[in-house]
C-alpha cells in the first residue's frame, strides 16, 4: 500500500472558497489513482462539510480548517469551525413527504454525508464544531 498522503488548508470566508479544497482533494486522487466515483462523492462530502461550517459557523473566527488523509484505501475527512457549535441529537431527520410540502426545504447536508460516508462523526460544543468522515475508496 502506498503512503498517506495529508494536506492540511485553512480557509478564509471568501466566495466559493471550498473550490480551494475540491482542488486540492482532487490532485490528491490523482496521485494515488483513485475511481473517479469514488473522488466524485468524497469532493460532495467535502462540499457539505465546509458550507456548514461557513453557513452555521462562527463570525467572530470565520475560518475553516479543512484536512484530509488519504491513501488508496480510505480517505479520512476533518473540518473543523469556530462557531457555538450545536447539538446533533436534536436535530431532526428531514422527511422528503414532509418537506415537500415545507416552506424551508433545507436540512439535507448530513443526512446525505451520512450516506455516502462510511463513518460519520459530530464533535460539537461552544468553541465549534469537528466532523470527522471515513470514506473508503476501494
Ligand atoms: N458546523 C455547524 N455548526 C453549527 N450548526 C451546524 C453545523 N452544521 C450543521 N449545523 C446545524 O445542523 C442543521 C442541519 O444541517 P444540514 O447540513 O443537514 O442542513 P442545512 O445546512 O440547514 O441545509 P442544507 O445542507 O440542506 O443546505 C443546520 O441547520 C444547523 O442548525
Ligand atoms: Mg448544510
Amino acid at each position: 500500500m502506498s503512503e498517506a498522503v495529508t494536506l492540511k488548508i485553512e480557509l478564509p470566508k471568501i466566495p466559493d472558497i471550498e473550490l480551494v479544497a475540491i482542488e486540492g482533494l482532487e490532485r490528491l486522487s490523482r496521485h494515488l489513482d483513485i475511481a473517479e466515483d469514488k473522488v466524485g462523492e468524497a469532493r460532495l462530502l467535502v462540499t457539505e462539510a465546509i458550507i456548514n461550517g461557513f453557513e452555521h459557523g462562527g463570525t467572530k473566527n470565520p475560518t475553516v480548517i479543512v484536512e484530509f488523509t488519504m491513501t488508496t484505501k480510505e480517505l479520512i475527512i476533518f473540518v473543523r469551525d469556530h462557531g457555538k457549535g450545536f447539538d446533533p441529537s436534536i436535530i431532526e431527520e428531514p422527511d422528503v413527504r414532509k418537506k415537500i410540502h415545507a416552506k424551508d426545504k433545507r436540512g439535507w447536508g448530513i443526512k446525505v454525508m451520512k450516506s455516502m460516508s462510511d463513518d460519520f462523526r459530530i464533535e460539537s460544543n461552544s468553541g465549534g464544531t469537528k466532523i470527522t468522515i471515513k470514506k473508503l475508496l476501494k
